[in-house]
């Protein structure tokens, strides 16, 4: 299968441009799964609760969710996408699965970051891991990465791929993306974008870019500059992250002691 990732530079509060543009882009791409940043349709540096809220969707009722129903149902494609839902008073940092027959399930950001705090409520969903026929995806966002118990349950769960829509501002995660996919035996797409947002007199930030595909032994297949947007696409065997083995007589699953483990479920 077919597997890329779209990397941005989303003008603030311009949902319909920023979604336009995805539009128009992925238009032109023949993959089976694309996987786009965090927040991508709105930018990602809000100044107020308010503010999230009036850029906000329902999913899938709201333009986003629709827009790209119409992309994956066109071009029977698969995709996965950060956006800031509501749902009745709440807001969360989420990310939708869609797919040519639309909303496939969502996944509400786990560990929030920074100032997301003051405008999200942590998630909710758990993580979680969706059959797209061809592959089953586990989805994360961003600061996830910080967390491997993260990748660990979603590989747990049957993830072949973690996708993983991301606005990084810190450094070191394409590096620990490498850890994170080896450890698993998962192939990982994180879908960054580029830019610098500086709002409302706050500290700038400085988005990292350089989205990444790698497959389950950690190793670059395919990505993108710090600077600039664009799309990378690559071919994978998927079957490959089914298979856990890491010398003949060990296995990255078989071998845990998870009775050993305790202290990581303790608050
Ligand atoms: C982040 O989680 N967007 C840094």
């Amino acid at each position: 299968m077919k597997v890329g990732i779209y990397q941005n530079y989303p003008q603030f509060g311009k949902t319909e441009e920023n979604v336009g543009h995805a539009l128009e882009e992925l238009g032109k791409v023949d993959a089976d799964l694309m996987v786009l940043p965090e927040l991508f349709n709105t930018g990602y540096q809000f100044v107020s609760e308010e503010e999230v809220f009036n850029l906000a969707e329902e999913i899938p009722a709201g333009m986003t969710c629709r827009a790209m129903t119409g992309l994956a149902r066109k071009k029977g494609l698969f995709l996965v996408f950060g956006l800031a839902e509501k749902d009745g008073d709440r807001l969360y940092n989420s990310a939708a699965v869609i797919g040519p027959d639309g909303l496939i399930g969502k996944y509400r950001k786990i560990h929030l970051f920074d100032e997301e705090r003051s405008f999200f409520s942590p998630g909710d969903t758990g993580f979680r891991v969706f059959d797209i026929g061809k592959a089953r995806i586990g989805v994360m966002i961003c600061f996830d990465w910080w967390f491997p118990e993260a990748s660990r349950a979603l590989a747990i769960m049957g993830a072949d791929i973690i996708c993983h829509p991301a606005n990084l501002v810190l450094p070191g995660c394409q590096q620990a993306m490498t850890t994170r996919s080896l450890e698993n035996g998962v192939f990982s797409a994180t879908a960054n974008r580029i830019g610098v947002e500086s709002r409302g007199g706050k500290a700038a930030l400085t988005f990292t870019g350089k989205s990444q595909v790698l497959n389950c032994k950690g190793e670059f297949l395919t990505g993108l500059e710090r600077d600039r947007i664009g799309i990378s696409t690559v071919e994978i065997d998927v079957t490959q992250s089914r298979d856990k083995t890491i010398a003949r007589q060990n296995n990255r699953f078989l071998d845990r002691r998870p009775e050993f483990y305790g202290s990581l479920t303790k608050k």
